[in-house]
């Protein structure tokens, strides 16, 4: 494949700052680019898609990617067959939480007989769908699972009592499923029962497909993406306050696809009180569930006639401290809104916050800011992935906000480090997407 970017050279040499390849670059779809500079301009023509450990790949725009990650061409069947289920999987998304996104494909001689994905919570497991679909085909076959088959009773029977029912010869499954809940073997289960059990290819972006699932059963905190535009110099609005529309109708299209994919959506009552959000995910492809929607708002500030409380078919929550006047709770739980009360402080307690979120089951948050909440949040170490969708525009003016506020670090050693994932093109916008740390 070749691309007229000029972007991105395999061998680049980043010992000369400003190195920049000639004006055509030939990538093979698959081939291993290690990219070591990137020019922004480029970005409308050519996308680019972060691996495992910082290996990327060029998709044209409009390629269908499986969850901003586009796998390389797969060598072996192995590879082949759990790619299809990786990518059926992806068809769950944002209709199974608390339930992880999985992806079955059973293969018999050389062919699919069988597919199935978790569809919904409490719906049927991916396994035993495929299985379905395979009927007695499923007998002496190869199961590719992204997740290890579950062992034990939930909503639905054991997955690896079925596999062994149908005498499925071998299973190849991508990830273990760390939650300690269900954690129990199923591979050593399938293995005391004959069944050839394989930890296949993939892992990592089978890990990176339930990267909610993984971090929340694990730490007990959902997982937070903070998501903002800003434009080319780094402002969240005008000096006047005014956000609407920084960024391009694609990447509001692809902010829309993330709250349908996010069990809340997080803001702070400065946002609500400067734009008065509706926070409902509006896509063709509507979700089972729409995401719980949460203003922090220690002194329970919000108007009473805002959209949140007073539009769209979603629950509202508004947390808030034990201080704030009973008056005004009692008002906007009239408007059918639920208060967490967290922390007695003077602000809203944000792990209190996160917990009480988590014991209603939420594993993935969407903080949309602004940038007084998001700064705590950061302050805290609470964010796990960054979602920044820069537009290539120039707002200036000392007074008009970044996508943090607060005090901010003193010396450049103070700084919260990230590490970047992925750069893609979104519309006329650079999509940058960076993880905290040793996240993701
Ligand atoms: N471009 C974008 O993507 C984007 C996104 C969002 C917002 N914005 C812009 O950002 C501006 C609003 O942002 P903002 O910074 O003023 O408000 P904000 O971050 O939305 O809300 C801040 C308020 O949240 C409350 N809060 C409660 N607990 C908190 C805690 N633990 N830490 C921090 N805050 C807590 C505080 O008010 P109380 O003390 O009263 O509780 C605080 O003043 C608007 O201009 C909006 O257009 C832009
Ligand atoms: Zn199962």
């Amino acid at each position: 494949m070749e691309f007229p970017t000029g972007g991105i050279a395999r061998e680049l040499d980043t010992s000369r700052p400003g190195a920049s390849p000639g004006p055509t670059v030939k990538v093979r779809m698959g081939e291993d680019v290690w990219v070591r500079n990137v020019r922004a301009g480029e970005f409308s023509r050519c996308v680019l898609i972060s691996l495992e450990s910082g290996r990327m790949e060029f998709v044209l725009p409009g390629d269908k990617l499986i969850h901003e990650m586009k796998a390389p061409e797969p060598k072996t069947d192995d590879e082949r067959y759990m790619l299809r289920a990786l990518e059926i999987a992806e068809r769950g998304r944002g209709r199974t939480s608390p339930n992880p996104l999985v992806g079955a494909v059973i293969v018999k001689d050389g062919e699919i007989v069988g597919e199935g994905y978790h569809a919904y919570a409490g719906g049927p497991h991916a396994e035993i769908s495929a299985l379905e679909e395979a009927g007695p085909k499923a007998r002496d076959s190869v199961l590719y699972v992204t997740l290890e088959p579950c062992n034990h009773y939930g909503k639905t029977p054991p997955c690896a009592r079925r596999i062994v029912e149908e005498r499925v010869r071998r299973v190849i499954y991508a990830t273990e499923d760390t939650n300690p809940d269900v954690k129990g073997g199923g591979a050593e289960f399938l293995r005391k029962a004959r069944v050839e059990v394989l930890r296949g290819p993939y892992s990592q972006i089978a890990k990176r497909q339930n990267e909610s699932y993984f971090k929340s059963v694990v730490t007990g905190i959902p997982f937070v993406t903070l998501k903002m535009g800003l434009s080319l110099d780094g402002k969240v609005a005008t000096w006047a306050g005014k956000s609407k529309w920084i960024t391009s109708d694609e990447s509001r299209r692809e902010v829309q696809r993330m709250r349908a994919a996010s069990d809340a959506v997080v803001v702070g009552i400065g946002t609500v009180l400067s734009d008065d959000p509706l926070l409902i995910p509006r896509t063709d492809d509507a979700p089972a569930k729409k995401p719980l929607r949460v203003i922090v708002d220690s002194n329970c500030r919000i108007p009473p006639s805002s959209k949140v409380l007073n539009q769209g078919d979603a629950p509202t929550v508004v947390a808030v401290t034990e201080l704030s006047p009973p008056k005004r709770t009692r008002e906007i739980e009239k408007r059918g809104a639920e208060i967490i009360y967290a922390g007695v402080g003077e602000k809203v307690d944000l792990k209190a916050l996160l917990g009480a979120l988590a014991s209603r089951g939420v594993r993935s948050v969407l903080l949309e800011g602004g940038p007084t909440l998001a700064s705590s949040f950061l302050k805290e170490r609470l964010i796990d992935k960054i979602v920044f969708f820069t537009a290539p525009i120039v707002l200036g003016g000392r007074k008009a906000l970044g996508p943090f506020e607060g005090e901010g670090a003193k010396e450049i050693e103070d700084a919260y480090r990230f590490r970047i994932d992925t750069v893609a093109a979104s519309g006329n916008d650079l999509k940058l997407i960076a993880y905290y740390e040793n996240v993701g």
